[in-house]
């Protein structure tokens, strides 16, 4: 996918993303979390104080039992207190664990809700251009990133940097200096090698997660089409496509792999090297009675403890650098602008009747086509208006400008006297209702659907609306009733019942102006009359603006009006337009035609 290779652009740098996550960290904290942080750091210093106690133990212990004629004392309590001491390290390494971790989960918490809530922010633009799958892994992906960034940086990277520096320390104050060079020299060697080979292996990592992630996206585009791709016959080809990813997949990790192995095998040398040069450099000053076997088998220890660790630095690089990307891409979506903001100082709807005016409204999705070029219309309170027209014509787009979807290019779209900038998005939305031209329900119940309208409606509310929707009855008949589940998005109901369900859910909401996108097309004849009369009863109060097709549905609106190339073609009530002799009475003419041809008459 292009939009995820070019993400990582903004926050490059360590810094910037650390700096970006400290607040989830610290501020957002409360004091009993912000107290346990300080512990973890004791507890990590405590740990690493005591690792560094135990090759000490384990020297004295080698050297009371060192070679001597006459049978020895057991050297007990230094045995017992090398046990101890490495009982105390592993337990304040968990204790360490177990005191930060709500910490971490908490900072997560916040991060995830916050960039969740983000994203509802964002405007419709930005939705349609994105996967919506891409977003849920970013956000997964951005969780998981906090935890190993927090982990590995303050769990592992500093406290080997503090050991090494540590152990090279003690070398060079018990012994001689010689010892803390080679060892430095050493990890010196082995952090370069292993940070050069992970870097070169980025690559293909990265490739097989690109392949990974686009393998997944077709895979899921596809199963989301199950019913297209069989009415075409066309599974050979979404094979092929998941193939090719697939391919790509494998070479990739392949690849991963045999650079996971070449990074190995250099490891080893440089830390089988290290410490052979070590051992020669002790077993010399044992030779010359400098050193005890016990300093032999301590530099020994001291060498394996700093080492083991380390084997793992290519792991952590690699997920440090991950993390970061991840974050980094989490950040940037918490960084996308929100295109359409409350002005400043915006207040909530005032109250009043519903009138809608649009006043020259110029508007297009893209700047190179416009599609509204100066449209104007009054809707008074209460009153209906219907709006015809040619397909592609702009008529749900104007329903999706009403709610503030967008912003008007040119214009002013007015509610009740107020413009739509300069009121709250929140009270706006809350001030009109839509039935729109696709319907897409939750994967719920049919009763959570229809109360999703106003999710504070008592059952008894629930069932008038979907009375009035006339759905009841077909509801009740289900074996499971409002407990029906209907499928993703909706699908397992019909075309028709679905529309049902989302006028109930409008009629729920009652509110001020009332919004029909097609929302009866799907409906046969009898149906929708009997819909159309209930709407004419919740309406009658209420400002409306039908979109229709089917021309027989809006006759009786106060105002009809002609959309055609964006611009008002024609208005009148029925009777004037259709004396006017214009498009709409062509419409009407074509349609009445097939009304007497049709099945349905
Ligand atoms: N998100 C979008 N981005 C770019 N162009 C869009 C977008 N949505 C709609 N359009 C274009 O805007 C034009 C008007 O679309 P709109 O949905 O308002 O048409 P309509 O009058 O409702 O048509 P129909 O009767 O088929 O529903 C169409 O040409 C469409 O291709
Ligand atoms: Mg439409």
């Amino acid at each position: 996918m292009a939009s995820s290779t070019g993400a990582s652009r903004q926050y490059h740098s360590t810094l910037a993303v650390v700096a970006r996550l400290a607040p989830y960290l610290w501020r957002e904290q409360g004091f009993a979390l912000r107290v346990r942080i300080f512990m973890a750091l004791a507890l990590l210093l405590g740990a690493k104080a005591a690792t560094l106690f135990v090759p000490v133990f384990y020297k004295q212990a080698v050297d009371a039992l060192g070679p001597r004629d006459v049978a020895i004392a057991l050297p007990v309590g230094i045995i017992l207190a090398y046990g101890a001491t490495r009982i105390l390290s592993s337990t304040m390494q968990e204790l360490r664990t177990m005191v930060f971790d709500p910490v971490a989960q908490h900072g997560v918490h916040r991060l995830a809700l916050e960039t969740f809530r983000h994203l509802h922010r964002l405007s419709l633009r930005f939705h349609l251009d994105r996967q919506t799958g891409g977003l849920s892994r970013a956000i997964e992906r951005g969780i998981n990133a906090v935890e190993n960034l927090v982990y590995y940086l303050v769990f592992q990277v500093a406290p080997t940097l503090l050991e090494i520096l540590l152990v090279s320390l003690v070398l060079w104050w018990l012994y001689d200096w010689r010892f803390a060079a080679t060892t430095f020299l050493t990890i010196s060697a082995y952090t370069a090698w292993t940070l050069a080979v992970t870097q070169w292996r980025l690559v293909y990592r990265r490739r097989m997660l690109e392949a990974e992630s686009e393998a997944n996206a077709k895979a899921v585009d596809s199963l989301l089409n199950y019913e297209t791709v069989k009415y075409f016959g066309n599974e050979a080809h979404e094979a092929r496509r998941f193939d090719a990813s697939l391919t790509a997949y494998e070479r990739a990790a392949v690849w991963s792999a045999n650079t996971l192995s070449i990074l190995n095998i250099g490891q080893a040398a440089i830390i089988a090297v290290g410490v052979t040069l070590v051992m020669l450099l002790a077993a010399a000053g044992v030779a010359r009675g400098e050193m005890t076997v016990g300093d032999f088998v301590m530099v020994n220890a001291y060498l394996i403890q700093l080492y083991l660790p380390l084997n793992f630095l290519g792991m952590m690089y690699r997920e440090l650098r991950q993390a970061l990307t991840d974050l980094g891409q989490m950040f940037r979506l918490l960084g996308v602008e929100v295109e359409v903001r409350d002005a400043p100082g915006a207040g909530p709807l005032a109250p009043g009747g519903g009138e809608v005016v649009f006043d020259d409204v110029r508007f297009g999705y893209d700047e190179r086509r416009e599609i509204l070029r100066g449209v104007s219309l009054r809707v008074p309170a209460g009153r209906t208006l219907a709006i015809v027209g040619p397909s592609g014509a702009g008529k749900s787009t104007i329903a999706r400008l009403m709610f503030r979807f967008y912003d008007v290019v040119g214009g002013a779209i007015r509610v009740d006297g107020q413009d739509l900038r300069e009121v709250t998005q929140d009270s706006l939305r809350a001030a009109i209702g839509i039935v729109p031209q696709d319907t897409v329900l939750f994967n719920d119940t049919v009763y959570y659907n229809i109360a999703y309208g106003r999710p504070s409606a008592t059952p008894a509310e629930v069932e008038e609306a979907a009375r009035l929707a006339r759905i009841h009855d077909f509801v009740a008949s289900l074996p499971d009733g409002y407990q029906t589940r209907v499928g993703e998005r909706g699908l397992k109901l019909s075309g028709g019942e679905r529309q049902r369900v989302a006028i109930a859910r409008t009629i729920l909401k009652r509110p001020r102006v009332l919004i029909f996108d097609e929302a009866t097309s799907a409906l046969d004849t009898r149906t929708e009359r009997a819909i159309q009369e209930s709407l004419r009863q919740i309406s009658r109060d209420v400002t409306t603006l039908t979109i229709a097709h089917r021309l027989s549905t809006v006759v009786d609106a106060d105002e009809i009006l002609v959309l055609q190339d964006g611009m008002v073609a024609e208005r009148g009530d029925h009777a004037a337009l259709l004396a006017r002799g214009g498009t709409y009475a062509r419409m009407w003419a074509q349609q009445a035609e097939a009304r007497e041809d049709g099945p349905h008459g």
